[in-house]
């Protein structure tokens, strides 16, 4: 009796374990996201929805697998593909120098602007105009007193605008960090900033639902989106660039860009 109790424990802890640690089985991929990005991936209907959702969903099919997605924190999606808790991380991610670090990107299958949001009675027309001047090489040399930043914490717009003004940033103490782009936007609207700097498609996105919002012209960065993928599974990294290869050459991916982007 004792030992069919021991061995009943093992097989709990067994399936415990398959479940908790989120390891990938066989037939099932799961997509670390964070959907609240419109309109790469975010809930309509209580569902998951957007270009990423919809790639992936033809990446798993092509790889004879079942699509899992998990709406997390983004500054936890490379960490987590990084351990083997998701085996992909799909949310409008930038490729960046630093992230190759930590894990693989497949081949990228769009292209991101870093958009600056701004009040429609803001006095400035670019970002550039939120520097007090430039050095001789051309490159700021301090930001305007009182220029308040939003973005959305962990996330290129985060990174570049956190730098200093000699990199084109504005300085950490100039910059607010918010959980989604959407708490950006609305301190933008309640005034607790003077800009938010996202990414140009949900920028698009953002301005579309609120009033007296606008986008400035000048683009201030440019970038391509790519899946993550563990370092250690190249495997993974060939099957999933030979889909979005596949699904790239039959249009499938152009499809559901036009869908989503008009
Ligand atoms: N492209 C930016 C980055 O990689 C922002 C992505 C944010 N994505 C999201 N699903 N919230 O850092």
């Amino acid at each position: 009796m004792k030992k069919l109790l021991a061995i009943a424990l093992m097989l709990i802890m067994l399936v415990g374990c398959f479940a908790g640690c989120g390891a990938s089985n066989d037939d099932t991929l799961i997509m670390a996201t964070n959907a609240a990005f419109p309109p790469y991936e975010y809930v309509e209907n209580g569902e998951y929805v957007g270009i990423d959702v919809e790639i992936a969903t033809l990446i798993a099919k092509e790889l004879d697998m079942k699509l899992e997605i998990k709406d997390v924190e983004f500054g936890s999606i490379i960490g987590g593909v990084q351990s083997g808790k998701y085996d992909i991380g799909m949310a409008g991610m930038t490729v960046t120098e630093d992230r190759l670090k930590s894990v693989n990107f497949s081949t990228s299958y769009a292209n991101g602007i870093q958009s600056v949001i701004v009040k429609n009675d803001c006095p400035y027309a670019s970002y550039e105009d939120f520097y007090t001047g430039f050095d001789a090489d051309g490159n700021p040399k301090g930001v305007v007193e009182g220029i308040k930043i939003g973005v959305q914490q962990d996330t290129t717009g985060d990174i570049y605008c956190s730098s200093v003004p000699a990199e084109w940033g504005f300085g950490e103490e100039n910059v607010i960090r918010y959980k989604t782009g959407a708490d950006a936007v609305q301190a933008l609207i309640e005034g607790k900033v003077t800009a938010v700097i996202i990414d140009n498609e949900p920028a698009k996105a953002f301005v579309s639902v609120n009033e007296g919002l606008k986008i400035q012209s000048t683009e201030f960065a440019n970038e391509d989106y790519a899946i993550a993928i563990n370092k250690d599974n190249e495997e993974l990294l060939k099957k999933v660039n030979d889909a979005l290869a596949k699904l790239t050459e039959s249009g499938e991916i152009k499809k559901i860009v036009d869908k989503y982007i008009k």
